[in-house]
């Protein structure tokens, strides 16, 4: 983990709400595993909290790095505002991503995700991709203007889409397209509780699910609670999602 001021080399708005940073600096050299995120401080001194944004791709070569952020409040507002040139407090690489080192050449891999949950599973198939295996994504938005990078993803393997309202795709949450596709070796998923959900008992019988969780967070770094979840088996014991996720095998984890 380091900190660092990283540098603005461009943003741009993929969909309503939605933008993606390009952030360059040394802090790339540290990341590796896919699934981590990265922990930055608003530049606004009365917003105090930093914010989590997992990373959407890694370009080494580059010493540069992709984040993607839906604006929800003022910090990730103030965000949304800054320009090229600008610099951003960075903590990270933060947290434990997707395990892929036992994935196989020729094994089949489903990446599911839900809206904001999609970014991390760009560098995560990319991975899985440069690995061999066979990647098929399964996600879902709210409606059709709410899509993005599918052709990007596309690039890598199959991808089949489901929105909330039926304007692009199949009409539904994204398990409304589980059906359609062979069960595989294993899963790999981030989104929202529904989504995690449905995936962990549809796919109940697969060994290797894991799912990337939501939480609100505080600190990132396993110092404040604030982000706690339950242990499966004994659900009066925690797990710090920021800390021991964000990205937990299915078995371990109440979603
Ligand atoms: Fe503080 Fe996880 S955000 S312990």
């Amino acid at each position: 983990m380091k900190q660092e001021a990283m540098h603005l080399v461009e943003q741009v708005q993929l969909a309503p709400q939605i933008y993606e940073l390009t952030l360059a600096g040394e802090l790339v050299k540290e990341m590796n595993v896919p699934g981590q995120f990265l922990h930055i401080k608003v530049p606004r001194e009365d917003l105090i909290l930093r914010r989590p944004i997992s990373i959407h791709e890694i370009a080494k070569e580059k010493n540069e790095c992709k984040l993607i952020y839906r604006t929800e409040g003022e910090g990730t507002k103030v965000f949304s505002e800054l320009k090229k040139g600008a610099t951003l407090d960075c903590l990270g690489p933060l947290g434990n991503g997707f395990q892929i080192e036992q994935v196989q050449k020729g094994q089949k891999i489903l990446v599911i995700g839900g809206g904001i949950g999609i970014p991390p599973l760009y560098e995560l198939s990319k991975q899985l991709v440069k690995k061999g295996a066979i990647v098929t994504h399964l996600f879902g938005f709210a409606s059709k203007d709410k899509r993005y990078h599918l052709a990007k993803f596309a690039e890598l393997g199959v991808v089949h889409v489901a929105t909330d309202d039926g304007s692009y795709g199949a009409r539904g949450t994204v398990a409304t397209v589980f059906p359609n596709v062979d069960v595989p070796d294993a899963i790999y998923s981030c989104g929202n509780k529904g989504l995690l959900q449905s995936v962990a008992s549809y796919y109940e019988n697969v060994p290797d699910v894991q799912l990337s969780l939501e939480a609100r967070m505080a600190c990132g770094i396993g110092a404040c609670y604030a982000c706690v979840c339950s242990k499966k088996e004994s659900p009066n014991e925690t797990l710090k999602v920021c800390q021991d996720g964000p990205v937990f095998q299915a078995r371990e984890v109440l979603v």
